[in-house]
């Protein structure tokens, strides 16, 4: 496993992490090492102390078991080379066992792929059995992403080219597939009119932190909704695969992104919001603003929260508004989807004095992960007053199995060769395909993002979309 950027924020806080918990777990094969690369002037030694200091924090610390730790560092080396020039490439094979299945992790900015891509092949680097796992995000709009596929498609074949979206690594977005395929009760109903909208909600408490040099120029629909928020929609929305082979589960995530709705200039005034956020309150600390965040530019424009209404145009959902929602600095950290049904065609109880609440089938990612469908029941006592109640499908304590991050399941299929999970050229190519337009008719707007004060919901123009289709956002009420 050849990690470019191998000293970077993506490795330390999170794949190496991974690895480590892999390695604990003996997930990761005896003879697996871990190569670095990076500009530092480091040998090995001095990266498995950078790695010691950075890393260990991220899983468990001091309570983490020192001969495990070690047995897991013995297994990193280090190969300092400037990606863009032929020469460190050399030892970089010199580093490599012969016969060894690689992985090249590029986790560096997407304008070094070509040159990685390029050096790698001429320092034959690359066999059949090699494979390149690309972080996003993979290119800005829809002709850079093409011009990243080219490249890295000289060197590597698709079959060998892992696009990741960590969200697909998350274990209730793999559950979603079970719970809709794999169960018999939801699949008539999922589908218009039963359901009358859908929610797709991740929303942050962090702030950019300090990663401002790469958000700015990137903004929350570039960040998140082209990539997360898309690939979470396409997994509600897709037809059964006719198998969990790769390409057939691809294939119909295609579809979906093809049936998208396309933003012509009024859609994007009318179903879109951007905002950013101001200073406020998030968790009982006061935070900044987005501009007055280290390294902001001043007067910066950068969306920091999205919401759109999207629409998917098929037999299977037309008519039903698909909300997405997404933004830094939020009243909660909560990432959840909400099929909402439609209400009951007519009431006996018009007359009662209760409210009446749509059954809404709640899939919660994160903080906690848990399924739950709100239902309606009768309140105790005399009268027919209702009240909603859920039923609660307690994951956690169904399963007592260890539960591993995204991205040591992800890594865990890159070495076994398994690329469901991951993202296909043409389904890249077709969700920038639709964010181009919104990206385009916001900049022809010219409009400043709403702001929204940190540690809220999001801009008031937020519930304005939803409630113009009747809905109101979940937690909102
Ligand atoms: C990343 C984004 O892809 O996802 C970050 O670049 C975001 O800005 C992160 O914070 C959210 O991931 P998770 O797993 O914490 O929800």
């Amino acid at each position: 496993m050849v990690i470019f950027g191998g000293a970077g924020d993506l490795a330390w806080r999170k794949l190496l992490p991974a690895l480590c918990m892999a390695h604990l777990h003996q997930r990761l094969p005896n003879d697996c090492r871990i190569i670095g690369v990076g500009r530092h002037n480091w040998t090995r030694d001095d990266y498995v102390a950078f790695v010691d200091k950075a890393s260990r924090p991220h899983v468990g610390g001091d309570a983490l078991d020192r001969d495990a730790w070690a047995s897991f560092l013995a297994r990193l080396d280090f190969v300092s080379l400037d990606a863009t020039v032929a020469e460190g490439y050399q030892r970089l094979h010199a580093s490599c066992r012969s016969g060894a299945t690689k992985v090249f992790y590029l986790a560096t900015a997407p304008s070094l792929f070509t040159d990685i891509c390029r050096h790698l092949d001429q320092a034959q680097l690359i066999d059949a059995d090699a494979r390149v796992v690309l972080e996003k995000p993979l290119g800005h709009d829809l002709p850079s992403a093409q011009a990243i596929n080219e490249a890295v498609a000289r060197h590597f074949s698709e079959k060998q080219i892992y696009r990741i979206d960590h969200y697909l690594g998350k274990e209730t977005v793999q559950n979603l597939m079970v719970l809709r395929f794999g169960n018999a009760i939801f699949e008539p109903l999922w589908r218009a009119p039963t359901i009358k909208s859908v929610q797709i909600t991740v929303s942050e408490t962090v702030g950019v932190g300090t990663r401002a040099g790469f958000y700015d120029h990137t903004g929350a629909m570039r960040d998140m909704v082209q990539n997360h928020l898309l690939q979470l929609l396409c997994i509600v929305a897709m037809e059964a695969p006719i198998s969990l082979d790769p390409d057939d589960v691809r294939d119909e995530k295609l579809k979906v992104l093809r049936s998208l709705r396309k933003f012509e200039l009024a859609d994007v005034l009318r179903d879109t919001v951007r905002g950013q956020y101001t200073a406020g309150v998030v968790d009982g600390a006061q935070v900044k603003g987005y501009l007055d965040e280290a390294d902001v530019p001043a007067g910066s424009q950068t969306e920091t929260f999205v919401a759109i209404k999207a629409q998917v145009h098929n037999s299977r959902w037309a008519g039903v508004p698909f909300f997405l929602r997404t933004g830094k600095r939020m009243l909660k950290r909560q990432s959840e989807i909400i099929i909402e049904f439609s209400e009951p065609p007519f009431s006996i109880f018009a007359g009662e004095p209760s409210q009446s609440h749509p059954n809404r089938l709640i899939i919660t990612l994160q903080p906690e992960e848990s399924i739950q469908l709100q239902m309606m029941a009768k309140e105790p006592g005399s009268g027919m007053k209702m009240r909603p109640v859920f039923l609660n499908l307690d994951l956690q304590s169904a399963f007592t199995e260890r539960r591993a991050e995204a991205y040591e399941r992800l890594l865990i299929d890159v070495i076994k060769g398994r690329l469901t999970h991951f993202m296909r050229r043409d389904e890249l190519e077709a969700a920038w395909r639709w964010a181009d337009p919104i990206l385009e008719g916001w900049q022809q707007l010219g409009e400043r993002p709403k702001t929204y004060p940190a540690g809220s919901w999001g801009p008031a123009a937020a519930s304005a979309l939803v409630a113009r289709e009747g809905a109101v956002w979940f937690e909102a009420q």
